[in-house]
């Protein structure tokens, strides 16, 4: 039989290399509602950069920023703008899931290695994914500590309640035109993922551009990659405007699950997150869409909250506007009822949307 070569836990962190990490943290605390529980930085013995770590129930968010200007750090910077660096995926054992991985065409971002402090030890090893992103792996079951060794608990005097952000549901790549099958075949042949769905541009296309998309997961469902590509289409498509603008393949966005999308999405309107907009003749025949929902229709609208429903069950989501000032990296929020898929049905209302704000910039 097929043995999972690469048992991943779950997600263990995501690390943002961002221009301003003390202003970032804050930003992710007030209207995301994260909780600040720890850093690293030059009062705690580190020199060259700043990082804090927000959690919020299985969430971990690092924001880093560096020091100085000939710090890689800072040239990632330069070259990205603020985006995601690290998708960090908790396994067992590091090690194996290195050598397991390099010795089947990965490329090696740091060899394991063992770091240590009074809390007991945690091993790391990263490999190369597309772009500059990387995947490292942590393994923390001889770890007591707040982070992880060299980091110190860390509270600030404003104390956010949370709003209902629960785990990471996906994590969606860009890559170049023509680059999505390697990419899939990458998270196939080394690290053991399945294809789970796929999307080509008659399913994701608008009157102008158009992508291509692919999901891949791993054994236990709990990672899922959706990767996109840009298609042909009269006009620039959204993932060519975010490839120009971040320099080249990375992460799109980041999908966040709650259990109630109405509060959390009423939360982060209230603080000031922006999202995209659907004009409201999206919900005029709806239901007549999705069929029978156990939310009350009126709420979705005032939210601009979309839902679509395939064979197991609906789901509600909405997306943000870029969360930096390069069209480059956003959030979806996502409640899940029974549906296992991406909101297929919701692409193309998304699209003209995305159309309209890419219009607004100049970049369609
Ligand atoms: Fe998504």
């Amino acid at each position: 039989m097929n043995q999972d070569f690469l048992p991943l836990n779950g997600t263990d962190y995501v690390e943002l290399y961002v221009g301003n990490a003390k202003q970032s943290a804050l930003f992710y605390q007030y209207a995301f509602g994260f909780e600040l529980i720890a850093y690293a930085g030059p009062e705690t013995g580190v020199r060259d950069r700043a990082s804090y770590v927000l959690k919020q129930d299985k969430i971990r968010l690092v924001l880093t920023s560096p020091l100085g200007p000939n710090h890689p750090i800072a040239q990632h910077i330069q070259r990205h703008g603020d985006g995601v660096k690290v998708l960090a995926l908790w396994v067992d054992d590091a090690e194996k899931s290195w050598l397991e991985t390099t010795s089947r065409g990965a490329e090696s971002a740091s060899a394991p290695e063992v770091i240590k402090d009074q809390f007991g030890e945690v091993k790391v090893a990263s490999i190369f994914s597309y772009g500059e992103t990387i995947h490292t792996f942590v393994e923390r079951k001889n770890y007591t500590g707040v982070f992880l060794p060299g980091y110190r608990p860390r509270k600030s005097t404003y104390q956010p309640t949370g709003i209902g952000l629960k785990y990471i549901d996906h994590c969606v790549g860009n890559v170049e035109l023509g680059q999505m099958n390697r990419w899939v075949e990458f998270y196939e042949n080394v690290m053991g993922f399945k294809l789970l769905l796929t999307f080509d541009d008659k399913d994701i296309s608008t009157e102008y551009s158009a992508l291509m998309s692919k999901v891949v997961s791993n054994g236990n469902g709990y990672i899922k990659f959706p990767i996109n590509e840009p298609a042909a289409g009269k006009k620039k498509s959204q993932i060519e405007e975010y490839l120009e603008f971040y320099g080249g393949p990375g992460v799109q966005h980041m999908a966040i699950a709650t259990d109630d999308i109405c509060h959390t999405v009423s939360e982060l309107r209230r603080r000031g997150v922006e999202f995209l907009e659907v004009p409201s003749s999206y919900y005029d025949d709806l239901l007549d869409r999705v069929g029978k929902i156990d939310e009350d229709l009126q709420p979705l609208k005032d939210l601009n909250i979309l839902v679509d429903r395939d064979d197991e069950g609906y789901l509600l989501q909405i997306f943000t506007k870029p969360v930096q000032d390069r069209p480059t990296l956003f959030f979806e929020i996502i409640q899940r009822k029974g549906a296992k898929s991406f909101g297929k049905g919701n692409f193309k209302a998304l699209f003209e949307a995305i159309e309209r704000e890419q219009e607004l910039r100049g970049n369609l």
